[in-house]
């Protein structure tokens, strides 16, 4: 077949003209190609967002049985559920009859899963229970036709999926140290606390997320590649003088540091109260802002008093959605409610600063005046560890197609 050769052929390409051995000092940035092709749009899904472990919900969110939250990775349904027995699973949300998805909503409660296009039902347990109208069907068996499982791990506040092991695949041993799954992949994803890292979990662990409590969420698009929203992210601090005058004038800018790990970055900044713009100033307050990004597309942003995270869910080629979930120390307190909600403001200001500088790079990325670019030694070495990582699994990927 000559013409699925040539798209393989161009696509290793396209991959391998990003010179991933270049250290910080000599290294380019990934081709712009990279944030415009569709083959590589389509081989991210598979190999970065299907091969990694994703967030997929909140553990507040599945507080007792019969709670169910769904989601998508790569653009496949997921539902986590909440048994009678208390215990979290994940299954895809695909309907075994003829493939609807049988949640529907975002989140809720429910004591069964109903299917709405023809009404077959499922335990919270994932077993079919109910199939209207089927009786004199042969050779059905019912007992292995309940819903795919998704293995899931929990992790602080929340729980991740990864779908890339296929339906019914058992959980991974924890124990399990080979670099290479049974599907020739690599197991770096495997098992999560593997893939995040002591080095991460300490960190996270010593910021005691148990005293923070989850308010409010907030989706923000942004016509611009996945990529060019996470570049923006991993700039060190660079464009935030520039972007983010109340922003800034709460960092101290030439002491922002960036510090990379295995597969996370994370970027801290010293606050600073003197010249402070009054509003940011008012909710930006402590010694430091921790910026946490985990590969590819969680970020955790940490301030005294206040944290949101943020999910980056490519929607397409240039289309991404951001999902942002606000904490606070007190959510319940009608005073302290109002004081969050400022800086929840402080939050939807900055990133509509962002929305059209990420506008204004995808443009960019298009125009046959642009391949790539050069990196600051001083500010972006996360946005390095990032397209370096990437290349590590597209370039794997490709060889293997
Ligand atoms: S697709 Fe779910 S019952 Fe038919
Ligand atoms: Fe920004």
């Amino acid at each position: 077949m000559p013409v699925p050769h040539l798209r393989v052929n161009k696509l290793r390409e396209i991959i391998e003209s990003y010179d991933h051995a270049a250290p910080l000092e000599n290294a380019q940035t990934i081709p712009a190609s990279w944030y415009t092709d569709e083959q590589i749009y389509a081989l991210e899904l598979e190999a970065v967002f299907a091969g990694s472990w994703q967030l997929v919900a909140r553990l507040d969110q599945l507080q007792g049985p019969g709670r169910y939250v769904t989601a998508e990775i790569a653009g496949e349904p997921i539902v986590i559920v909440c048994g009678s027995d208390n215990v979290l699973r994940g299954f895809f949300n695909v309907c075994r009859h003829h493939a609807a998805a049988v949640m529907t909503e975002l989140e809720g409660t429910a004591n069964q899963l109903r299917c709405p296009y023809h009404g077959w039902t499922y335990s919270l347990e994932g077993e079919l229970k109910g199939t209207p109208d089927f009786g004199g069907v042969c050779d059905f068996d019912r007992a292995s036709t309940g819903l795919h499982p998704v293995e899931i791990a929990s992790w602080e506040k929340w729980i991740f999926a990864r779908i890339d092991r296929g339906p019914g695949v058992p959980p991974v041993n924890p124990d399990q140290t080979t670099p290479q799954d049974n599907h020739g992949r690599d197991a770096r994803v495997t098992p999560l606390e593997n893939f995040l890292g002591t080095d991460l979990t300490t960190q996270i662990k010593a910021l005691a997320l148990n005293g923070l409590h989850w308010m409010e969420r907030r989706r923000y698009s942004f016509d611009c590649n996945w990529k060019v929203f996470v570049d923006n992210y991993l700039d060190g601090g660079y464009h935030v003088p520039y972007l983010h005058k109340g922003l800034n004038s709460v960092l101290d800018y030439s002491k922002y540091m960036i510090e990379n790990g295995e597969n996370f970055c994370l970027q801290w900044s010293p606050i600073v109260s003197i010249g402070a713009e009054t509003e940011t100033g008012a909710v930006r307050k402590g010694d430091r802002a921790l910026y946490y990004w985990l590969y590819p597309n969680f970020m955790i942003n940490h301030y005294d008093g206040a944290m949101d995270t943020n999910l980056v869910i490519p929607r397409g080629i240039n289309k991404t959605e951001v999902i942002f979930d606000f904490y606070f120390p007190d959510v319940t307190d009608a005073a302290e409610r109002n004081r969050n909600r400022a800086s929840i403001e402080i939050g939807q200001r900055i990133q509509d600063e962002d929305v059209s500088i990420c506008k204004s790079v995808q443009r960019g990325l298009k125009s046959r005046a642009y391949s790539t670019g050069r990196l600051s030694v001083r500010r972006e070495a996360g946005e390095h560890l990032f397209h370096h990582l990437l290349y590590t699994d597209l370039s794997k990927a490709a060889a293997n197609s």
